[in-house]
């Protein structure tokens, strides 16, 4: 049941993507690597995963690297700071880490974003691994080497471009996945299929029990197809100079949306309110039916994501928009459906317009 998908960066062959159902292979693609077991390896981790299968992990890693050490952290986005960067910065220096040695991120997306940063910065640069364990950094996050951290509330504001040389994932670790942190991936897996492909959308729909009742096979078929879909993306555009944004779809509406609510939603959650504004803009501006905003509302539901958000004020929400990164030159970068399975870069939005987007989800 394994599955491979090569990634190439700047026309160069530069990881691999590793889609199986348990570690059994782990070490395998880790020494194709050709590493020494005189290196050192720093698992970084969080407080969920420590408790669950770090050892298991580790366990793994000790059975060819003579030095393994594990870092963790409270689980959440709190901790996604300098303050922890700093503390594993520390770590590293207590165990005498060179250039030579690698990180391992095993976790979520918090935990990968800030690992590929300590890895990006600590001794100029480190290897480091991606053992994404939920769904959405399976199919997101660990994809394409975007890492960094939050500062001062401002979301992933401080980072860095930087390539992982693996990303292994064993996705019957999703059997066991929080049933919200599920639902969250959807939201990103569902934009793949908006952005980029009808078909997969489609897809998702009729596979909608097999996929919510987790049977392997179509799971590993739906991580697989938005993992293709992510790799094409980061690809044609490693450093987001344009199709990379198109990712952003339902982001921009959704961060703010996520930092209002002091994130107490989950990251899929709140995209997929910004996805469902973007649908209704997509609508008024007679690129998609109204059938399809309808059908497009009707599906977030069905897979359990939001469409609305009570307790904040429109107004709130456009300004917090407006100081987020993804604005250029004072406009905000935003993403619009030209037609379903095809996105687009409105750079020219009114803010009339993005009020009356804003609107459409708030109760
Ligand atoms: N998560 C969006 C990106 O990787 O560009």
């Amino acid at each position: 049941m394994s599955k491979i998908i090569p990634v190439s960066y700047e026309s160069k062959p530069c990881y691999k993507i590793v889609l199986e159902q348990d570690f059994e292979q782990l070490m395998e693609y880790v020494k194709e690597l050709g590493y020494r077991s005189s290196q050192k390896i720093c698992i970084v981790t969080d407080s969920n995963l420590e408790a669950l299968h770090l050892q298991e992990l580790k366990s793994i890693f000790d059975s060819y690297f003579e030095k393994v050490i594990s870092f963790s952290f409270s689980a959440g986005e709190e901790s996604k700071n300098l303050d922890t960067v700093q503390k594993l910065y520390e770590e590293l220096i207590i165990h005498h880490f060179d250039r030579q040695d690698i990180l391992v991120a095993f976790g979520g997306g918090v935990v990968g974003d800030l690992t590929g940063f300590t890895a990006a910065t600590y001794l100029r640069g480190i290897d480091f691994i991606q053992i994404p364990t939920s769904l959405l950094s399976q199919v997101d996050s660990s994809i394409g080497g975007k890492t960094g951290v939050d500062f001062s509330q401002y979301k992933n504001m401080v980072g860095a471009f930087y390539q992982p040389r693996l990303v292994y994932m064993n996705l019957s670790l999703l059997q066991t996945l929080p049933k919200e942190q599920f639902i969250s991936g959807m939201g990103e897996i569902l934009k793949h299929g908006l952005i980029k492909s009808k078909a997969y959308f489609e897809w998702m729909k009729s596979n909608y029990e097999a996929i919510m009742s987790l049977e392997p096979e179509a799971v590993e078929e739906m991580v697989y197809q938005s993992c293709l879909i992510k790799r094409n993306v980061v690809e044609n555009d490693p450093k987001e100079k344009g199709e990379r944004a198109l990712l952003n779809f339902g982001h921009t509406l959704g961060h703010a949306i996520e930092k209002l609510s002091d994130f107490s939603l989950f990251h899929g959650q709140c995209v997929g309110i910004g996805m469902a504004a973007a649908a209704y803009l997509s609508k008024e501006l007679g690129h998609i039916s109204e059938n399809e905003y309808m059908e497009i509302l009707d599906v977030f539901k069905h897979f359990g994501l939001p469409v609305s958000v009570s307790g904040l004020l429109a107004q709130d929400i456009l300004e917090v928009s407006k100081s987020d990164k993804k604005m250029v030159a004072g406009k905000i970068k935003f993403i619009l459906l030209e037609a379903v399975g095809c996105a687009y870069i409105n750079p020219n939005l009114t803010d009339g317009q993005l009020m009356s987007a804003i609107e459409s989800v708030l109760k």
